[in-house]
């Protein structure tokens, strides 16, 4: 997607080949800076401390983490040791698994010195495509949007949480592509953007609706269930970060909550998704693993001050303790349709399987 005039991806390959870059994130939405990571260490922090972050992108970060690793020593060792590491970054995404999975099928056959030039290839790959998969992503929520467009004959007001945009995969989001093409054929959108604390990934979503011209509001976590009372939102698309092979959806903290009021208020609760976000090994939401952050995170909020400078203010008293659950599972029966690269299906094993028979 473009930022001022020029096209990024969330991740690319240096041309000299030799180091990956990302966008840094945490410096989103105030300053927007390229980070190189050279190592396999590097791509494991950039995914622990979230200077990348959103499944799919931690997959594909995972994948040129592996690349780095045989770079600097293709032995089995060093293989076994990179997939422990990166493995080790962040549990609840299951695209970190799948891309990892995919990487040591590849290269545990391979003789050592075969092995960095095959895996930056498919690293590659994995990049390209999860744009090819985000892009019908878009072309299928687009239908759903076009209905509504049609229906109402008037804007169409959409509310996504979190951020499951290009930033979170390596280019047009999940939840996001939807909004990008049915702005490009010219409907008539708004987004409502809940800001998705503690990490404020909303404020992602925002920067980047944004800097498409794509009509938006942002909100706090707590709005979502009045503008729904109010009939202010004609569809909730989301991203999620894994998927159980009953269609419960894992997602960033807060999405349990909207879908709830998303159902008591007759809205469409919709759910945008690669097909490596589905974990076929886990029967239901219940056995995701899901993410428990440092309570410092909730305890302080991160912004620009009024001198221009990034700070971070304490909001907890003395003496209180924070908890910080990073996703909540909604179960499949709150959860209308998931939108994935080849349609879209009903939240249950049935109908992810008529997509994904293999
Ligand atoms: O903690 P994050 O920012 O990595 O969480 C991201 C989300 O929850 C996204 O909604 C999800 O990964 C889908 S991204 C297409």
């Amino acid at each position: 997607m473009k930022i001022d005039g020029t096209h990024y991806r969330s991740i690319w390959p240096h041309k000299d080949g030799d180091w990956v870059e990302i966008i840094d994130q945490t410096r989103l939405p105030y300053e927007f800076g390229v980070l190189a990571l050279s190592t396999m260490e590097d791509a494991a922090h950039a995914i622990r401390v979230m200077q990348v972050r959103g499944a799919p992108l931690i997959g594909a970060t995972a994948a040129y983490g592996m690349a780095l690793a045989m770079r600097a020593d293709p032995s089995d060792a060093n293989l076994s040791e990179a997939l422990a590491v990166l493995g080790a970054t962040r549990p609840t995404a299951v695209n970190l698994r799948w891309a990892l999975e995919a990487m040591r099928g590849l290269l545990m056959p391979l003789k050592p010195g075969d092995r960095a030039d095959a895996a930056w290839i498919r690293a590659g790959a994995i990049c390209d495509e999860d744009v090819e998969i985000n892009h019908s992503i878009g072309r299928n929520g687009l239908a759903l949007i076009r209905e509504i467009a049609e229906r109402k004959n008037g804007r169409v007001n959409l509310l996504t949480h979190c951020n499951a945009g290009w930033l979170a995969t390596v280019d047009w989001g999940t939840a996001t592509a939807p909004m990008y093409l049915a702005h490009e054929e010219g409907i008539d959108i708004h987004v409502w953007v809940d800001e998705t604390r503690p990490r404020n990934q909303g404020a992602l979503t925002a920067w980047e609706l944004g800097h498409h011209g794509v009509p938006h509001t942002y909100i706090t976590d707590n709005a979502g269930g009045h503008l729904m009372q109010h009939g202010d939102v004609d569809m909730v698309i989301t991203g999620t970060d894994r998927v159980a092979a009953n269609g419960d959806v894992a997602n960033k903290i807060g999405t349990y909550l909207k879908a709830l009021a998303a159902r008591d208020n007759g809205v469409p609760f919709y759910i945008a998704l690669p097909s490596p976000t589905i974990d076929w090994t886990v029967a239901n939401g219940a056995d995701i693993p899901i993410e428990e952050r440092n309570a410092s995170e909730v305890e302080t909020i991160q912004g620009r001050g009024t001198n221009g400078a990034l700070a971070s203010v304490t909001v907890t008293p003395p003496g209180s303790r924070a908890a910080n659950p990073a996703f909540d599972v909604t179960p499949a029966r709150l959860v209308t349709g998931l939108i994935t690269e080849r349609g879209v299906a009903t939240a249950s094993q049935d109908g992810l399987r008529k997509l994904f028979p293999a």
